[in-house]
């Protein structure tokens, strides 16, 4: 069947763009891309060429100085947002903090910030510290719930696109809907999202929204994060992070802030140039394959494997939704001796990892994953489990091995 499948993706050719070890299955894309192969001669032009020879020449030179808008714009294309609306640079929870501030900033008098109970801790722990930092009350409601909780008071919710645990992706266009009705911003983090699936932020009129650049974007490790600020919002978005590459006119040099306009506002300092280009090099994919096909690619997959442990493995619980539109690109197998079973088949070379306290979370990204790959990885999966290889010693939590 996988055969079959893999003769007529229309992303095959995609895998030869990326470098990964023979005979290894890479389920974990969706914590860190692999390594495209256009970023080891991106870096070594970076490092020889233009930090070794052009130095400081490079800022103009080699463009340096509009680095994190280009590749912000590159990334804005991947969700739906025009040109001019996405930022690139520091880390998915400096951005967030960036995002919740200058949303709660946008709507004064209210007291009330909502997130999910459920979301990625940094973005709860970030939501918690922005309430008591401008005094407002942190409310958590899963998405589901937010109808029961959103009222005037609200200023802001804070929700993920895709639960980083379950891999349910959310009704973004719903929760935007309900966010304006009650007249709150909306900040989404699309770390789960960005490059895994099509998003329209400029469609659903979304507020803010940040994302990580290591998973689906393939950046690399600690790759820069992004922000998107729409655009009806940069004239007046007051970032709480006042960096001298965001002011009007950074070489002017002047004693107090005065914002640059549009998007260029969300500079902050310096910016990682190395990470950046590497980042920037790993989009490059994107000119060659589509967003659809890789969404309905990743479906597939999510789905051969929700079929099969239906199929073979009546103790394992599907903890992602079933239906195609609730279900971001990874899936969430419930089981007994979780961690252990992650460890066994990391040892046969199938990569997936762990999330307390009982979850194997195996990642589909469909630029570097052949469906061969998945029949394989289920086929470990399933002898693993028969086998009980997992209640080897070696793959006791007591043992040690790293959580990936
Ligand atoms: C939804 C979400 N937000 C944020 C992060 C990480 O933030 P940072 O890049 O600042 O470590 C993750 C990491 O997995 C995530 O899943």
């Amino acid at each position: 069947v996988s055969s079959d499948l893999d003769a007529h993706d229309p992303l095959a050719a995609a895998r030869a763009k990326f470098s990964l070890p023979d005979g290894l299955v890479y389920l974990d894309g969706n914590s860190l891309g692999a390594l495209s192969t256009s970023v080891p001669p991106a870096l070594s032009d970076a490092v020889e060429r233009q930090w070794g020879r052009d130095l400081i020449r490079s800022w103009n030179d080699n463009d340096w100085w509009s680095l994190p808008r280009r590749v912000g714009d590159r990334i804005g294309a991947l969700i739906g947002a025009a040109p001019g609306q996405v930022m690139c640079g520091e880390s998915t929870t400096i951005q967030l903090f960036q995002a919740i501030v200058a949303a709660t900033r946008l709507r004064p008098g209210r007291t009330m910030i909502i997130t999910d109970g459920d979301n990625f801790p940094t973005d709860q722990y970030v939501a918690d510290s922005v309430g008591r930092l401008l005094g407002l009350e942190v409310v958590r409601a899963s998405p589901p719930d937010l109808a029961q909780k959103i009222d005037e008071r609200c200023a802001v919710v804070s929700y993920s696109a895709v639960d980083y645990r379950t891999g349910e992706l959310w009704d973004l266009a719903s929760l935007t809907a309900q966010a304006r009705a009650a007249g709150a911003a909306i900040v989404l983090d699309l770390s789960h999202a960005a490059g895994a699936l099509p998003v329209s932020l400029d469609e659903l009129g979304a507020d803010f929204a940040v994302g990580c650049g290591y998973k689906y974007l393939n950046g690399g490790p600690g790759a820069p994060a992004w922000i998107y600020i729409a655009a009806r919002h940069q004239s007046v978005a007051d970032l709480p992070l006042t960096g001298w590459h965001g002011h009007a006119d950074p070489f002017e040099l002047e004693a107090s802030f005065r914002p640059a306009p549009g998007i260029e506002r969300a500079r902050i300092g310096t910016p990682p140039l190395l990470s950046m280009l590497a980042l920037e090099a790993a989009l490059d994919v994107w000119s060659t394959v589509s967003l659809a096909d890789a969404r309905a690619k990743s479906l597939a997959m999510s789905g051969m494997v929700i079929d099969f442990v239906d199929a073979h493995c009546p103790d394992i619980e599907v903890v992602t939704p079933r239906e195609m539109d609730r279900r971001g690109s990874q899936v969430s197998l419930r089981m007994p001796y979780a961690y252990e079973v992650c460890q066994a088949l990391i040892a046969r070379q199938v990569i997936g990892d762990f999330r307390a306290p009982d979850l194997l979370r195996l990642g589909f990204a469909p630029l570097y994953l052949s469906y061969a790959d998945v029949e394989h990885a289920l086929a470990e999966l399933l002898d693993v489990l028969t086998s009980r290889a997992y209640l080897d010693p070696a793959f006791a939590r007591s043992a040690g091995g790293a959580v990936t």
